[in-house]
């Protein structure tokens, strides 16, 4: 195989990578969105916020829930008094978990920007 043959093989191949990671990251912005509104306004016709804090790192008042499972948010809606009242459908949970991974990956990214930054 000559270097010119090489070379586009490896092009070939690395954009097949790229292309792969790309596409295995679908596209929830839908979700984001939906959960934001959830957390920010809509449930239990207060919001998560309201607790919470707007950026869910919690505020005194109730722990950071930035990257939490569906299993943690039904488990605390069942055994915390002040979650009682909170009424979502498996979807709306669904949401508010991207909107709340996105959170706890903006999170991420910005103390490796600051670790990055240090070195
Ligand atoms: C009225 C206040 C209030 C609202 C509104 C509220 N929470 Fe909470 N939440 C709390 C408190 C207080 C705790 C801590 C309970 C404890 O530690 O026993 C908690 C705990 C949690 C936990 C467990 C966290 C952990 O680290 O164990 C999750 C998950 C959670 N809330 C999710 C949500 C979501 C999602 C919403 C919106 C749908 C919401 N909460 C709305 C008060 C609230």
């Amino acid at each position: 195989m000559g270097m010119r043959q090489e070379a586009f093989g490896v092009f070939v191949v690395g954009s097949a990578l790229i292309l792969a990671a790309c596409s295995s990251q679908p596209d929830n912005s839908r979700e984001v969105a939906a959960g934001q509104r959830l957390h920010e306004e809509t449930a239990g016709g207060v919001g998560c916020a309201s607790c919470h804090g707007m950026n869910a790192r919690g505020e005194g008042l109730a722990p950071d829930i930035r990257g939490v499972t569906a299993d943690q948010i039904i488990d605390s809606l069942k055994n915390t008094e002040d979650m009682r009242e909170i009424a979502l459908t498996k979807a709306d949970i669904n949401d508010i978990v991207a909107f709340l991974a996105m959170l706890k990956e903006k999170a991420l990214k910005a103390q490796q920007a600051v670790a990055a930054q240090q070195d």
